[in-house]
């Protein structure tokens, strides 16, 4: 299929390549540990997709209906010939209520390290968005990036949905503030969805779904490791475990080993012994006033919090201070 002129689709090349190695690394550790950032393969990605929907996994439906109750206000934070430049955007479902909306964006800059999910999503949304330039960036955003070719005559105004800012360590979550408070200028912002704490029972529910499919998820970090390596470790031996952790604040995602085993990676061997945890997700709960606090430290001030009624899930309006 042919490039469209307004959309330009770069690889930078993110460290997704060292999968092998990271993967050796964190095996090798006590306990082991697994990047969450490697669930997003295309099978991943697709599974993600699927969890989006499910009934008890809230955030995602939360999230939409607030950008949806308060699309008036999100819209008037573009000026003319804006930028929304948005963090792991995945299938940029939610985004879309946005690009339907906000007239003054005419540049969408979606950046995920999937890369397969990242180039069908953004063919998708030229067809369906013909007046925008898009410029779809496959990066690490951990990592620090310029966006290349980026000419506006408008504002910049990033989002990161989700709560994929959960996924970070607290420290981590800082740092990335840090660099985003770095690439805004006066006009510009950051929109911020944020899982909020509340009754631990709501939150183990979205992460232990009756249908199995965030089972299928972790699990399919395995499958990845044999795709990568070679190797034909049984998903079987191996099951999910999720569970709220109070005094963290956080839900903490795990592959319970079910059997000893070895596997060879690269010349390295592994051993797996029965009851071990291989620790592959935290996923942070915030208090607004603790989000809020994480930001003032990196010098972005609130200028607008939206949440749903519930206050199961809050949207962050953020300037550089
Ligand atoms: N924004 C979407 C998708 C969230 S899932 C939503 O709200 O539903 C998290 C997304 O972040 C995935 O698309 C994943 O590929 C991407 N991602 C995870 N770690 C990343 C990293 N280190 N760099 C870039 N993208 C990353
Ligand atoms: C992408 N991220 C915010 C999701 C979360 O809720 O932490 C990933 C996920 N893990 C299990 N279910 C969904």
């Amino acid at each position: 299929m042919e490039v469209p002129e307004k959309l330009r689709i770069v690889d930078m090349k993110p460290k997704i390549a060292h999968f092998r190695e990271e993967i050796i690394q964190g095996l090798s550790r006590t306990p082991k540990q697994i990047s969450p950032k490697f669930f997003y393969d295309r099978t991943g990605s697709e599974l993600f997709d699927r969890i989006t929907t499910l009934e008890e996994y809230y955030p995602t439906r939360k999230e939409r209906m607030i950008i949806r109750d308060n699309i008036g206000e999100i819209c008037s934070l573009f000026q003319k010939g804006s930028a929304l430049v948005e963090y792991g955007s995945g299938g940029s479902v939610k985004t879309m209520e946005i690009l339907d909306h906000c007239h003054g964006i005419s540049t969408y800059v979606p950046l995920d390290i999937s890369a397969s999910q990242l180039e069908e999503t953004a063919k998708k949304l030229s067809g369906k968005y013909p007046h925008l330039n898009i410029l779809a960036l496959c990066v690490d955003y951990t990592t620090r990036f310029e966006i290349p070719f980026l000419q506006l005559t408008g504002n910049i105004i990033a989002l990161f949905l989700g709560s994929t800012i959960g996924n970070f360590e607290p420290e981590d979550a800082s740092a990335f503030l840090w660099n985003v408070m770095d690439m805004l200028g006066p006009d510009d912002g950051v929109i911020i969805g944020v899982d909020l704490k509340k009754d631990p029972s709501i939150l183990e529910a979205a992460y232990n779904d009756s249908q199995g499919v965030t089972a299928m998820f972790n699990l399919n970090l395995i499958n990845r490791i044999n795709s990568e390596f070679g190797t034909s470790l049984q998903t079987s031996g191996f099951s999910h475990v999720a569970f709220y952790n109070r005094k963290m604040g956080r839900i903490e995602m795990h592959l319970e080993v079910l059997q000893d085993m070895e596997v060879v990676l690269d010349g390295k061997t592994i051993k797996f012994n029965r009851g071990e945890l291989i620790h592959t997700e935290n996923s942070y709960k915030y208090d607004p006033e603790e989000f809020e606090e994480i930001a003032n430290r990196n010098h972005l001030s609130l200028e607008k919090l939206w949440k749903d009624p519930d206050g199961y899930f809050g949207l962050f309006f953020l300037r550089r201070i």
